[in-house]
C-alpha cells in the first residue's frame, strides 16, 4: 500500500503531534520540519499560510502543509485572530482573561487555515471551530490558548480533553480531514510516496 509523505512546516511539536494523529487513518506521514514559518503581517489566516508554504517550498522542494491557526474572540472584534501568535507571546491568555474580565459576551472560534504545496498543486483548507472562552484556564494538555477554550456542545477545556477527544472537535481536525478526503477523492498524491 502506498502512503503519502507531506513536510509539516512547524516549530511547534504539539501541532505537529495533533495533526500526525489526526492523518494516520489516511496513510499519510507527516515529518516535522521546524523551519521559522515566514510569517506576513496580513489579516487573513489564508494569506500567512500560503505566503509561509510558497516560501517553505523555495527551500525544500517537496510537497508540504503549514497550518496557520488564531483565535477570534467576538466581543474583541475578531481579535486577536491572524496575531494570535504574538498576543500569546507577550499577554498570554491570562491577557485575553484580562481583556473579557466582566464581559458577558464570551464567544469565540478557532479557525485553521492549512496551505498544501505540492506542485503543480496549491490548495487552502479551512477548519472553524466556535465555543466559549471560560471565566478561568482549566485543563493542563494541549498548548496555547487551550486552557480558556472550551467548544460548544462540551463542558471541557481543550486543555482538558485527549489529543484524540481534541482533534475530532478541534479547528485543526476539520481542516486536516478536508485535506486528507480531498487527496484521497482525487487521488493527487504528492510525489515524494514511500512504500509502507
Ligand atoms: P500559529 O498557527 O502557530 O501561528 O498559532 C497562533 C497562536 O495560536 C499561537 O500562539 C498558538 O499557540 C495558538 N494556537 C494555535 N493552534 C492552537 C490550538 O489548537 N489550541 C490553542 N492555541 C492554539
Amino acid at each position: 500500500m502506498v502512503k503519502t509523505k507531506l513536510f509539516l512546516i512547524t516549530k511547534n511539536k504539539n501541532k505537529y503531534q495533533e495533526a500526525s494523529l489526526i492523518l494516520k487513518p489516511y496513510r499519510i506521514s507527516l515529518e516535522q520540519k521546524p523551519l521559522s514559518k515566514e510569517e506576513i503581517q496580513a489579516e487573513s489566516l489564508e494569506k500567512i499560510a500560503l505566503h509561509a508554504a510558497r516560501k517553505a517550498y523555495v527551500l525544500l522542494r517537496r510537497p508540504l502543509i503549514v497550518d496557520d491557526s488564531g483565535l477570534f474572540v467576538e466581543a474583541l472584534r475578531g481579535f486577536p485572530g491572524p496575531y494570535s501568535s504574538y498576543v500569546y507571546k507577550t499577554i498570554g491568555y491570562e491577557g485575553i482573561l484580562d481583556l473579557l474580565d466582566d464581559v458577558e459576551n464570551r464567544r469565540a472560534c478557532f479557525k485553521t487555515a492549512l496551505a498544501l504545496i505540492s506542485p503543480p498543486l496549491e490548495k487552502l483548507f479551512v477548519g472553524e471551530t466556535c465555543g466559549v472562552i471560560t471565566r478561568k484556564p482549566m485543563g493542563s494538555g494541549g498548548f496555547g490558548f487551550d486552557p480558556i477554550f472550551m467548544p460548544e456542545g462540551y463542558s471541557k477545556t481543550y486543555a482538558q480533553m485527549t489529543t484524540t477527544e481534541k482533534n475530532a472537535v478541534s479547528h485543526r481536525g476539520k481542516a486536516f480531514r478536508l485535506m486528507a478526503s480531498w487527496l484521497a477523492r482525487r487521488r493527487v498524491y504528492p510525489s515524494n510516496r514511500i512504500r509502507g
